[in-house]
C-alpha cells in the first residue's frame, strides 16, 4: 500500500442530500492521490452518519465519527483532525459549497514553499467570490471578517473561511491549546499559535447551496463573539463564567420588572411579589443557561429539565442565602460600606452557583 498523502475532515449536520454527490467529486478531484475523508457527524437527524457508513463499506477511503449528543463545527473539526494519520489535512463544507477541485490547489501551495504551515481558500483574493449571497448576508460576513481581522493582527483576506488545509505536525503542536469552541476553526488555530503560522491563500469560488439548509443561526453569530472573548480574555475571567454571570445581571433585570408588575402594578404584597419575581428570574437564568452556557450539555427532555430546574433552584437557594449572610457580615461586623458588602455577597453567590449548579445542574 502506498503511504496516505491527504486526509479531508468534512462536519456534517443533515447532509444526507449532498454526501453522495461530494463523496464522487472527490474521488474526480483527487485522482491519483492516496487520500482519506474523515466526516464527523453529530448524530444528524436525517440519518447522514448512516449513509456514510453504507459508503465505507464499500470504499475504505471513507470514514466516519458519528458524536452523540454533541453539537459544534469547530470541536468536530479537531476531532476529525485528531482522527488521521496523514501528514496534511484539509478541512471543508459538506454542502458542495466548496469545490473539491481547490483542493489541489491548497496542496501545491504547501508543496511548493515548505515553510507555509497552512494553506487557505479565500474568497476575497483576485479570482474568489462569494457566488450568488444576498448583500445581507456578504455584510454580515464582511463584518464578522472585520471583527476577527481585530482581533487576528494578520494581514488575511477570509480569517473565516472553513475551507483550508494545515500540515498535520503543525496542528498537533496547537491542538492541545485550541478552544474548539463555536464554529470557526481557521481563527482558533490562527490565534492559537505563539509564533504566527505562515500561510498563502488561493482563490475560493463559493457556490450555493443546492440541498439542505445552512446551520450558522444567530445562536452560532453569538459563538463567534464567545470564541473571540475566549481568545482575548478567557484566561483572566473563564468565559463560561463570564457568560454566567451576565445571564445572572439579565436576571437582576428580570426580578425587577416582575416584582414591578406584581407588586407595582398588580398591587400584590411585597413578599408575594418578590416571591413570584425570584421565582421567575431563576427559571429564566435556567433556561437562558441551558441555551447558551451550557449548550454542549444542554438539557433536553420534560424530566432532564425539571430535574435540572430543580437543582438549580436549589442551588440559587443556597447561594442567595450566602449573599445575604455574607453582605450582612461584612456590613455589621465588618463595618464595610454598604455597597461593597453588597457587591462581595453577589460576587460569592455569584461564584457559588455557577461552581455547584456547573456539577450538579450540569454536571455529567
Ligand atoms: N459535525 C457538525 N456539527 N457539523 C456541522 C455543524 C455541527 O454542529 N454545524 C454545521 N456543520 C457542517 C455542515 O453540515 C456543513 O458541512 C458545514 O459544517 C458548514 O455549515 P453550513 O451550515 O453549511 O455553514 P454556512 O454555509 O452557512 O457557512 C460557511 O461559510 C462560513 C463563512 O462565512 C461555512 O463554510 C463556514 O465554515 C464558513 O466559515
Ligand atoms: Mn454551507
Amino acid at each position: 500500500m502506498k503511504p496516505l498523502e491527504l486526509a479531508v475532515v468534512i462536519p456534517t449536520f443533515n447532509e444526507s442530500g449532498n454526501i453522495g454527490e461530494l463523496v464522487r467529486r472527490l474521488d474526480a478531484a483527487l485522482k491519483g492521490r492516496e487520500w482519506e475523508a474523515v466526516f464527523v457527524d453529530d448524530a444528524s437527524p436525517d440519518g447522514t452518519a448512516q449513509m456514510l457508513r453504507e459508503i465505507a463499506v464499500k470504499d475504505r477511503r471513507i470514514r466516519v465519527i458519528e458524536r452523540i449528543d454533541r453539537r459544534g463545527l469547530s470541536s468536530a473539526c479537531i476531532e476529525g483532525m485528531m482522527a488521521t494519520g496523514a501528514p496534511l489535512i484539509a478541512v471543508m463544507d459538506a454542502d458542495l459549497q466548496h469545490d473539491p477541485a481547490v483542493l489541489i490547489r491548497l496542496e501545491n501551495a504547501l508543496k511548493a514553499d515548505p515553510e507555509l504551515d497552512l494553506a487557505i481558500a479565500s474568497r476575497f483574493v483576485e479570482g474568489g467570490g462569494t457566488g450568488d449571497w444576498e448583500s445581507e448576508r456578504v455584510a454580515k460576513s464582511e463584518t464578522a471578517s472585520r471583527i476577527a481581522q481585530l482581533v487576528l493582527k494578520a494581514e488575511l483576506t477570509d480569517p473565516l473561511s472553513g475551507f483550508f488545509m494545515i500540515r498535520a505536525k503543525r496542528f498537533r503542536e496547537l491542538a492541545p491549546r485550541l478552544s474548539g469552541i463555536g464554529f470557526k476553526i481557521l481563527l482558533d488555530l490562527l490565534t492559537t499559535a505563539r509564533r504566527p503560522l505562515r500561510f498563502a491563500e488561493v482563490p475560493l469560488q463559493f457556490h450555493r447551496r443546492e440541498v439542505g439548509e445552512s446551520k450558522l443561526d444567530h445562536v452560532v453569530a453569538m459563538e463567534f463573539l464567545v470564541a473571540l472573548y475566549d481568545r482575548m480574555f478567557g484566561r483572566i475571567i473563564p468565559t463560561r463564567f463570564a457568560m454566567f454571570a451576565l445571564i445572572g445581571v439579565i436576571g437582576v433585570a428580570v426580578h425587577l420588572s416582575l416584582l414591578w408588575l406584581f407588586f407595582g402594578l398588580l398591587g400584590a404584597e411585597f413578599v408575594v411579589g418578590q416571591i413570584t419575581a425570584t421565582m421567575g428570574a431563576m427559571t429564566f437564568n435556567f433556561f437562558l443557561n441551558n441555551a447558551l452556557t451550557y449548550r454542549d450539555r444542554r438539557l433536553h427532555g420534560t424530566r432532564a429539565l425539571l430535574r435540572g430546574w430543580l437543582s438549580f433552584c436549589a442551588v440559587c437557594s443556597i447561594g442567595a442565602v450566602a449573599n445575604i449572610g455574607i453582605a450582612a457580615f461584612l456590613f455589621e461586623e465588618r463595618y464595610a460600606y454598604a455597597t461593597a458588602s453588597a457587591l462581595a455577597g453577589v460576587l460569592v453567590a455569584a461564584v457559588w452557583n455557577y461552581a455547584l449548579s456547573s456539577r450538579f445542574t450540569w454536571g455529567r
